[in-house]
């Protein structure tokens, strides 16, 4: 099950990529915003990074206008580790050696057929573990020190 959010820059990116997840048959749940009114992207990235943190949900997806704003509220919870992507080989070495549990995405940096593409080469992509899966342990120290 993957959790989707996003702000109001980036809410019909949103429904593209819904519509993209159904064609594929893949469960989502869309954790807001729920329409174009502006909002603040940091409420939804820390929605959609509580929940996958909690284990409520496999992966997260979440969009604003650069998808940066909303990346850096969702990398503030433990646990997350959300990368921004606005390229298919980010998306997919994101995930084989960082085991990024979010992804972010900007509506006004790419277009939706590359966002569609970028969403698959995150989801199909298993994480390598070996020597990555100390890296990423080395992250999760980090975090471990400064969240107290
Ligand atoms: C909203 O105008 C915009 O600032 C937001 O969507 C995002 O790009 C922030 O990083």
């Amino acid at each position: 099950m993957i959790a989707i959010g996003s702000d109001h820059a980036a809410y019909h990116l949103k429904l593209l990529v819904e519509e993209h997840l159904k064609e594929r048959g893949l469960a989502f749940e869309d954790l807001g915003c729920y329409g174009p009114e502006r909002v603040d992207y940091p409420v939804y990235g820390q929605k959609v990074a509580e929940a996958v943190a909690a284990g409520q949900y496999e992966k997260g997806i979440v969009l604003c206008g650069t998808g940066i704003g909303i990346s850096l509220a969702a990398n503030k919870v433990p646990g997350i580790r959300c990368a921004v992507c606005s390229d298919t080989y980010s998306a997919k070495y994101t995930r084989l050696h960082n085991d990024a549990n979010m992804l972010a995405m900007g509506e006004r940096v790419v277009g939706p057929g590359l966002a569609m593409e970028i969403v698959d080469a995150f989801l199909d992509t298993p994480f390598e573990g070996g020597r990555h899966a100390q890296r990423v342990a080395l992250i999760t120290e980090i975090e471990k020190k400064y969240s107290k």
